[in-house]
C-alpha cells in the first residue's frame, strides 16, 4: 500500500472527486479526514465506510473553521502528511454578465480557500508531506463562460508554485492535479449544453471523465513515488486540445 500510515485531509470530500480521492487514499492505507460544507449525512456515510476517525464540518471561506479543523487534526494525530485542496464551486456566466458577487465568491472559495488551508497546515504538516491543489483545464484556456472560475484556477497554479517555493526546504511537494471535464453533478449544474458539445469535440478521448479517473494521479502525487516532483501540474483531461 502506497500511503500506509499517512494522515490525509481532503477538503470538500462529501461528494465527487474529493470523495473518490478519499476512498482511493484509504484503499492505499491512508487515514483520511472527511470534511463537508453542508452534506453531513453523505460525509458521515463515507467516513463510516472508509473507517475514518474524523468527519468534520469545514468551510474554506472561513479562517476560524479551517483553524478548528487543523487543531482537531493536531490533537488527534499530532501530524498531517497530505493536504488535498479540492473544495470548489463554479458560477457560470458570460464575461459581461459575471456579477461582482459571483466573482468574489468563486475567487474566495477556489483560490483564497486553498491559500488559507496551506497557511494553517504549516504548523502540523510533516516535513516530506504533500499538498495537492485541484485545478482545472479551464485555467489553461480561459474556460468558456467561466471568467471567475478560470481566473481562480489559474491563480491556484501560481499558488502551487509559490507554496512549493516556500516549502521546498522542508521537502514538502506542492502540485496541481488538473482535471478536464468530469461527467458529474458539478458539470451538469454549471456547463452550458453547447459548451459541452464543443468540449467533447476537442477531446481525443470522446467522453467526459469519471471521478475515479482522477484518483490514480492523486495517489501518485501523494505518495513517495512523487518525492522529487514539485511545482508541477498533472493534467488528466482526455487529451483536450482546447487551445485549437
Ligand atoms: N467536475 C468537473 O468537471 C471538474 C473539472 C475540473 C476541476 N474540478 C474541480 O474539482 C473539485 C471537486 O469538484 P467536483 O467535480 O467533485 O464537484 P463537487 O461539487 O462534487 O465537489 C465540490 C466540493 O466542494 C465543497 N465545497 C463547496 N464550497 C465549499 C466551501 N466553502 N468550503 C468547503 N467545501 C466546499 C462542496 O460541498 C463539494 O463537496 C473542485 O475544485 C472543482 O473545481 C471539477
Amino acid at each position: 500500500m502506497r500511503l500506509s500510515g499517512k494522515i490525509a485531509l481532503i477538503t470538500g470530500s462529501s461528494s465527487g472527486i474529493g470523495e473518490a480521492i478519499a476512498r482511493g487514499f484509504s484503499t492505499e492505507g491512508a487515514k483520511c479526514i472527511i470534511t463537508y460544507k453542508d452534506k453531513k449525512t453523505n460525509a458521515e456515510k463515507i467516513a463510516d465506510e472508509i473507517n475514518a476517525d474524523l468527519c468534520l464540518q469545514l468551510d474554506v471561506a472561513n479562517r476560524l473553521s479551517i483553524k478548528s479543523v487543523f487543531e482537531k487534526i493536531k490533537s488527534t494525530y499530532g501530524k498531517l502528511d497530505i493536504l488535498v485542496n479540492n473544495a470548489g464551486i463554479n458560477r457560470t456566466a458570460d464575461f459581461d454578465k459575471q456579477t461582482e458577487e459571483e466573482w468574489i465568491e468563486v475567487i474566495d472559495i477556489n483560490l483564497s480557500g486553498p491559500f488559507r488551508c496551506i497557511q494553517e497546515s504549516l504548523s502540523v504538516i510533516s516535513d516530506g508531506g504533500k499538498i495537492i491543489n485541484i485545478g482545472s483545464l479551464s485555467a489553461e484556456y480561459g474556460g468558456p463562460r467561466t471568467p471567475s472560475y478560470a481566473c481562480a484556477k489559474m491563480g491556484l497554479t501560481a499558488l502551487t508554485h509559490n507554496a512549493a517555493r516556500f516549502l521546498g526546504d522542508r521537502n514538502i511537494c506542492v502540485n496541481t492535479l488538473s482535471p478536464g471535464v468530469v461527467g458529474n453533478e458539478f458539470t451538469e449544474k454549471t456547463m452550458d449544453p453547447k459548451v459541452k458539445i464543443k468540449a467533447l469535440d476537442l477531446m481525443l478521448i470522446k467522453r467526459f471523465a469519471r471521478v475515479e479517473e482522477m484518483v490514480g494521479g492523486a495517489i501518485f502525487l501523494a505518495s513517495d513515488e512523487a518525492s522529487y516532483m514539485t511545482a508541477q501540474t498533472l493534467s488528466i483531461n482526455g487529451g483536450a486540445w482546447v487551445r485549437a
